[in-house]
């Protein structure tokens, strides 16, 4: 601390990674912040997800701003306010924003969201926030199943698929849910899913190809790669999909490549609908009408995968996901 900063421990990205993304890409150094900010706060828990690889590319992505070395890292956090000099705060609020990823946080109020009383204020984190928010436009807004269509979700044992699984067949859809690891098939199974694929599995495209006998109307893509080839082989003509994610591209050097049987689709006459959250932010109050009461009522089970370790755990924390070793929504705790 001088006479008119404060010292904090914050992250940033000291190279950019060119393949798979390693502990040493992620740095802590220290960070200066003003003595007296409008509101100084305490990051409680912050959320790793998939898109920050992206943001780590060199080209594409172009809707969020991208890291290079030396890049502050942020992202989306649980936090409890310290010291207020806004109107409306109190020390002791939890609030949740897109942070920077430090101890502690120069902030002022604009785009913080306010943790209402009795929500899980780690909802905020999940269903509540931004992989619900996806969940809902992919699923609700965009894909709109009926009870007629067979859905398939990918990757559906992780924050954003397990939401939007859940989300189809409350529609009255039948929904095909895949996962990467038996503990989490097992929990799609416990959660009601009967058709619980492995999209890892050498043999999965001719397993889904069994699965989906008159094929698949709806599909909403979290995987990439080998997986969303065997999406477009196992499409319903006149079907549609709804391009959420690729995260088994996100390690690639060479990330930006598309499925071999694309021409499929147009055969098939298959409607894709790529889409990013931020581009729906207007619809930000709809969802939140949509899924408060889902949360509060917990008629959608969300499950969070907590790691422990604060700042110094979130490059392990980020790998992992890329990786796949998240049951759920992967947050780390800050101590
Ligand atoms: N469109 C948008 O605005 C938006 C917003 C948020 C997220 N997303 C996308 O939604 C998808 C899911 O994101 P999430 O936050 O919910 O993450 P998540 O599903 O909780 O975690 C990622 C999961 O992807 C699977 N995976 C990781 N690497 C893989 C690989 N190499 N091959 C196959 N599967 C792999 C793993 O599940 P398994 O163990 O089951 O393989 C892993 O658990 C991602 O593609 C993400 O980019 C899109």
């Amino acid at each position: 601390m001088t006479d008119n900063t404060l010292t904090t421990r914050g992250l940033r990205l000291s190279a950019r990674p060119d393949g798979p993304l390693l502990p040493r890409h992620i740095e802590s150094r220290p960070v200066s912040l003003p003595l007296s900010p409008r509101l100084l706060l305490r990051p409680r828990y912050i959320s790793v997800d998939p898109y920050m690889r992206t943001r780590m590319h060199a080209e594409g992505y172009g809707y969020i701003e991208r890291w290079q070395a030396t890049s502050a890292l942020s992202g989306w956090a649980l936090a409890e306010v310290l010291h207020s000099r806004e109107v409306g705060f109190t020390p002791g609020d939890l609030v949740v924003g897109h942070l920077p990823m430090q101890e502690l946080v120069a902030s002022e109020a604009s785009g913080l969201i306010r943790v209402s009383s009795g929500i899980d204020p780690l909802a905020y984190l999940h269903p509540l926030g931004m992989t619900g928010f996806t969940a809902w436009v992919g699923m609700e807004h965009l894909g709109a199943p009926m009870p007629d269509d067979t859905v398939l979700v990918n990757a559906a044992a992780g924050a954003v698929g397990s939401l939007a699984a859940q989300l189809a067949r409350r529609r009255g859809a039948r929904v095909i849910v895949t996962a990467g690891r038996p503990d989490k098939r097992a929990w799609l199974a416990r959660l009601g899913f009967d058709t619980v694929l492995d999209h890892r599995h050498p043999d999965y495209a001719a397993q889904l190809l069994d699965a989906a006998t008159e094929g698949v109307t709806l599909g909403f893509e979290n995987v990439g790669g080998a997986a969303f080839h065997a999406t477009i082989e196992a499409m319903r003509r006149h079907g549609r999909i709804v391009l959420c994610g690729l995260v088994s591209q996100y390690q690639s050097t060479n990330p930006r490549q598309g499925p071999a049987n694309i021409a499929t689709l147009a055969a098939n006459r298959v409607k894709v609908t790529p889409f990013v959250v931020p581009h729906y932010l207007k619809h930000w109050e709809t969802f939140q009408r949509f899924m408060a009461p889902q949360v509060m009522k917990r008629t959608l089970d969300w499950r969070l995968d907590i790691m422990t370790g604060g700042l110094d755990s979130v490059a392990a924390a980020l790998i992992g996901v890329l990786e796949g070793d998240n049951l759920g929504k992967r947050v780390v705790l800050m101590e």
